[in-house]
Formats: structure tokens, C-alpha cells, sequence
């Protein structure tokens, strides 16, 4: 039996017409965030938001490739995928080493010959003054933070483009549009991959490719669990926040399926705040 969602465009269906007994619209729709077939890469996937994102592609159906720098912690992770009944495996590197990267790359190649989705999810700060960080330490946190995503997706958009489709995510932050003392080159780093994000929307959207970013508020994850076990902290983090609270990981994972998958085919160059309303609020 045909089924019109009610009041849709181009359909004669009466606004009220869909009822109990045509339930298999939902099924239908809901097929539009399946990711089954498809092969995942996630950075930084041992924990924290990595991990949620990584948990929730391979729950919609794709093969999750977990990277981190850890091969046992990681292997683990993946393990605990597969006991679930989900479609997993780990690829250790550290983003910062291209040559690691490319490696894990070639091996990807090797075991799945595609590549769907690119979760650029590494991302890490030291909250001092500017005057405060030598050299090193500056370029390193760019590294890290910025270049390594820039070569992520380069290699990544390399096989997606072979294929004609594709999915491109980097984790970027609030802090990044926005500015706060004592955190210069995290914030430079996250507006830089925001403007990835951008450029790639552009340069691969003729080609069948997305570009999308995502940007986290304050989550409870382990990078933060000093401020969030501080009652201070936390009071002044939910007077500042709409829902009056710290994100939980999971609530991350929502958005990453949807940029994922062919639900947002016509969504590119887009950076998704998901941040209790923190970036809004006055
Ligand atoms: N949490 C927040 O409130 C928040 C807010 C805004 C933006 N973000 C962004 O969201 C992302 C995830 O944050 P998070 O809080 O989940 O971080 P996290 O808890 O510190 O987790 C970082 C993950 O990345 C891995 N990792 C770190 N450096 C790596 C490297 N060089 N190469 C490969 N893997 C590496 C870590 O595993 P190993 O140590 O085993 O390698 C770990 O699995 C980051 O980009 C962060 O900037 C977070």
C-alpha cells in the first residue's frame, strides 16, 4: 500500500489521512538514516565524544574503523563493538604522523576498498597564555588539531572521490566562532577547520561529497572531568547554558548519524552547534 506522509508536497493526501494502520512510513523515512554497507574512519575513538560517534555509525549499520593511539585500549573498544552484534575494528595511529596515517589508509584499502564516512574527531588543548607556549608547543597543538584534518580529509576524500560519494565530518568546538582567554591556538585551530569544512563543501560538492562540521558545547567527557567534578564550575556552566547542564557524550552521537547519512544529502558546508543553546544564550 502506497503511503503519503500527511500534507506532503505534491501528494493529493488529506493533512490527517495517515493513521495507525499505515505505520510503514516510519520504516521508510527512518531507512533514510541507516548507514548499512557503508565504512566509517573515527578519530580519537577511544572515548569520549569519538567514542559515542563511533558506537552510534556502527549501531545504524556501518563497519566503524576506531582509530586512537592506543592499539590494546582500542582493539578492546572495537571488541566490545562486535560483542554487541555491531561491525568493528581498530587502526592505531597517531594522526599527527602522516606517514602512520597513510599506512592505516593503505591498510583500509587493503581490508574494505572504500571509504564512506570520515569522523575528524582528534582534538586537544593546553588553557594557557599565549606568552606562557613556546614554539613547539604552539605548532604542535596546530598539528594536531588543524594539519593532521587537513591530511585526514585530503586522504579521505581521495578514495571518496574514486567512488562518487562521500561523507566528511570534523569536530570543530563553539570555541572557535567564539573566544575565550588563555585558549588561542584551540580556538584558531577550530575556526581554521571550520573553514575546511567550507572550502571542501565547495571544492567536493560536484562530486558527490559532503562537507560538514560539528560543534560541541561542554561535555562531560574525561578531557574535562576536572571542571565537571568542580560544583564552581559547574554551577556557572549551567547558568550559562539554556538546558542548565553539562552534555551528556551520547548527546553528541545524534548528529553525527544524521551529517553521516543520505538523510542529509543536501546538507554541505554546514557546522552543527550542539551545545544546549550555550552559543545563543545572552
Ligand atoms: N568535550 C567537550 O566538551 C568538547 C567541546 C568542544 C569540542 N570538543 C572536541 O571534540 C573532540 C573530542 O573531545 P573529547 O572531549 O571526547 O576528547 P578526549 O576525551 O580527550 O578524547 C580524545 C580521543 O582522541 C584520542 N587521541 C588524542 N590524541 C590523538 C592523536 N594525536 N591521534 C589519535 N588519537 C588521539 C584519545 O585516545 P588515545 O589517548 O588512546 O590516543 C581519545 O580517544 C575534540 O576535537 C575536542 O576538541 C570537545
Amino acid at each position: 500500500m502506497t503511503t503519503h506522509l500527511p500534507g506532503a508536497p505534491g501528494t493529493d493526501a488529506p493533512a490527517l489521512a495517515q493513521d495507525a494502520a499505515q505505520p510503514a512510513a516510519a520504516p521508510a523515512w527512518l531507512s533514510r538514516f541507516s548507514l548499512a554497507g557503508q565504512v566509517a574512519l573515527v578519530t580519537g575513538a577511544r572515548r569520549g565524544l569519538g567514542w559515542e560517534i563511533a558506537r552510534a555509525l556502527a549501531g545504524c549499520g556501518a563497519h566503524v574503523v576506531l582509530n586512537g593511539r592506543e592499539a590494546h585500549a582500542l582493539e578492546a573498544a572495537a571488541q566490545s563493538l562486535r560483542e554487541q552484534g555491531a561491525s568493528a575494528s581498530a587502526a592505531a595511529f597517531d594522526v599527527g604522523d602522516a606517514p602512520a596515517m597513510r599506512a592505516a589508509f593503505a591498510r583500509l584499502d587493503a581490508e574494505h576498498g572504500r571509504l564512506d564516512i570520515l569522523v575528524n574527531n582528534v582534538g586537544g588543548r593546553l588553557r594557557q597564555p599565549l606568552q606562557s607556549l613556546d614554539d613547539a608547543q604552539i605548532l604542535g597543538l596546530l598539528h594536531t588539531n588543524l594539519a593532521a584534518g587537513v591530511l585526514l580529509a585530503r586522504e579521505a576524500a581521495q578514495r571518496m572521490l574514486k567512488q562518487g560519494s562521500g561523507r566528511l565530518i570534523a569536530i570543530t568546538s563553539i570555541a572557535g566562532p567564539q573566544a575565550r582567554a588563555g585558549d588561542a591556538i584551540y580556538a584558531t585551530a577550530k575556526a581554521g577547520l571550520a573553514g575546511l569544512v567550507r572550502a571542501l563543501a565547495a571544492e567536493y560538492g560536484p562530486h558527490g561529497i559532503t562537507s560538514n562540521g560539528i560543534a560541541p558545547g561542554g561535555f562531560a567527557t574525561e578531557a574535562n572531568a576536572a571542571m565537571v567534578a568542580d560544583p564552581a564550575v559547574g554551577a556557572h556552566f549551567a547558568s550559562r547554558t539554556p538546558v542548565g547542564r553539562w552534555g551528556r557524550p551520547e548527546e553528541i552521537a545524534g548528529a553525527a548519524v544524521f551529517l553521516a547519512s543520505p538523510a542529509a544529502s543536501y546538507v554541505n558546508g554546514h557546522v552543527l552547534v550542539v551545545d544546549g543553546g550555550m552559543s545563543i544564550a545572552m
